[in-house]
């Protein structure tokens, strides 16, 4: 007779939690150009974007336009909203310009924050970020949540801290989400990001509830006083799903590679990140999903109105280049950043960027320093690199990735936190957060052993990460009299789409 220990389920962890969300995964892009509907309609935009689901995105993409799409390229057909952030680029020392790989696409979160959420009205489109941003003004690291003041519920900061930077390395403790709102360096990235750099941002919550967009398109909507849960402020009490975007940028495939980290619009330092929506949901039908799809897996398989296709039907699902970017190469091998955009490292507000005038850049590019005395002289600001220590999260993000959904919905607007040490908080005023763990299913048999190695393998496009995780096993024979311990491995195959998200084993 065997009695297997060891498989401690996390299912008590999630007893109670009243979570809800659904993870939209867009694993292709439907393209990557200059184009920005939202902030530069009818132009070539300035800087070039990775962008993602409806096939009728386009130089000057509306609603209706977008909700006619034939195809989407994330999983639920009936989304056909836009999804777009800058790309991520590399700047070889001699000034040679790639698109970093993406992994896995993007996901876009849809997190049921709040009460009474209103569906996206038709028309509805929105910004998170400012692309001339280069500076923080917050403490850094964020101090934890329950000790926010004044300063750090501004608008503006939260706005900030809505933009996070998760240095990816499954063999490590995972960091929380919108932990660290600066890009880290190629030096901190070499020594520490195994797998990569996971960008992050959270879109505002609260609506006024009447202006489908605004001249900033940022202004019809304010953020909750936590940035993703709290009091909306006066004037947008009005809740809509709140988004979250995830990107995994392979930035360690240029590991030992001369060179810098640059985002399209210029930024360096990763506090000018944004991220675009236009909604391509039939309203009634998203109204129904938010009431429906409330399962805290997260996983939009369990949402029975969703209609899914494969990622490889997803893939096939490209917009129509227009004729006059046809020779744009966003992608590269290029001379500089596509549009020509300059390097712009701040501390102070980035300058205002024209509209691309033409499909090409235009020369004349002279590459950033990246060693010797010019690069310490353009330092971004407050960015402390190797010296910043990666937080041990025990609550947040525990097997590896994805944002973590505590208390949605809940009454509690306490998020789980990490204190400026690194360490779960245990700041005296602050009540214990509930724990958490971070979305699908899988996560709920996952075996509590310690992940002794792991290794890679690819099928059907798709990455997979397969990691060793050893736990004990007793073993009770009859035939042995005492009971005796043995190693046991099991292999879990973790989906990179899923954001390191383990998945069965
Ligand atoms: C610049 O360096 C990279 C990396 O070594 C190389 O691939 C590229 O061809 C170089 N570009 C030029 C124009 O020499
Ligand atoms: C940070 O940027 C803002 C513009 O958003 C600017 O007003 C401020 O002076 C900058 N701070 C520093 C320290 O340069």
């Amino acid at each position: 007779m065997k009695s297997v220990a060891g498989l401690a389920a996390l299912v008590a962890a999630m007893s109670g939690a009243t979570d809800a969300f659904w993870r939209m995964e867009c694993h292709s892009r439907t393209g990557l150009a200059r184009m920005d509907p939202l902030v530069e309609p009818d132009e070539i935009a300035n800087h070039g974007h990775v962008i993602h689901g409806g096939s009728n995105f386009g130089m000057k993409t509306t609603y209706d336009g977008l909700i006619s799409s034939d195809c989407t390229s994330c999983r639920v057909k009936q989304d056909k909203s836009a999804y777009w952030t800058p790309a991520l680029n590399f700047i070889h020392e001699n000034g040679t310009t790639v698109v970093v790989p993406q992994v896995g696409g993007m996901l876009a979160y849809y997190l049921l924050y709040g009460e009474d959420i209103k569906a996206f009205p038709a028309g509805f489109q929105m910004l998170a970020g400012d692309t001339r941003l280069r500076n923080f003004s917050g403490t850094v690291p964020d101090p934890p949540k329950s000790l926010w003041g004044k300063e750090d519920k501004t608008q503006y900061a939260l706005g900030q801290k809505a933009i996070g930077f998760n240095c990816l390395n499954y063999k490590k403790d995972p960091e929380a989400s919108m932990y660290r709102h600066f890009m880290p360096d190629k030096a901190y990235l070499d020594a520490n990001c195994d797998d990569g750099i996971r960008a992050e941002i959270f879109f505002p919550s609260c609506w006024n509830g009447e202006d489908l967009d605004s001249k900033d398109h940022r202004s019809h909507l304010a953020y909750p006083d936590l940035v993703n849960d709290g009091v909306c402020p006066e004037g947008f009490k009005t809740r809509v799903p709140s988004l979250f975007f995830e990107t995994i940028w392979n930035t360690a495939a240029f590991k030992g590679v001369p060179g810098q980290f640059v985002w399209a619009n210029g930024d360096p330092s990763g506090y000018g990140y944004h991220g675009d929506f236009i909604t391509g949901w039939d309203v009634d039908f998203l109204q129904e999903a938010v009431k429906t799809c409330t399962n805290p897996s997260g996983n939009i398989a369990d949402c029975p109105i969703f209609d899914l296709q494969t990622e490889a039907e997803g893939a096939k699902c490209k917009f129509k280049m227009p004729d006059i970017l046809k020779n744009d190469n966003c992608a590269g091998p290029a001379d500089g950043l596509c549009g020509n955009v300059p390097v712009q490292n701040g501390p102070g507000y980035a300058s205002l960027l024209e509209p691309g005038k033409s499909g090409k850049p235009t020369g004349g590019y002279t590459p950033p320093a990246t060693t010797g005395a010019a690069a310490t002289t353009s330092p971004i600001p407050q960015v402390p690199t190797l010296s910043y220590k990666a937080p041990v999260s025990a609550i947040t993000d525990q097997y590896g990735g994805g944002i973590s959904v505590a208390n949605v919905n809940g009454k509690q607007s306490q998020a789980p936190e990490v204190n400026a040490a690194g360490t779960p908080s245990s700041a005296p005023a602050a009540p214990a957060p509930k724990p958490a763990v971070t979305s699908a299913p899988a996560v709920l048999e996952q075996p509590q052993g310690r992940v002794v190695s792991t290794s890679t393998y690819a099928s059907a496009g798709t990455v997979y990460e397969v990691a060793f995780v050893e736990v004990d096993i007793t073993v009770t024979a009859e035939a042995t009299p005492a009971a005796r311990h043995r190693r046991h491995f099991h292999h879990i195959h973790r989906r990179d789409r899923e954001h390191g998200l383990l998945g069965r084993y």
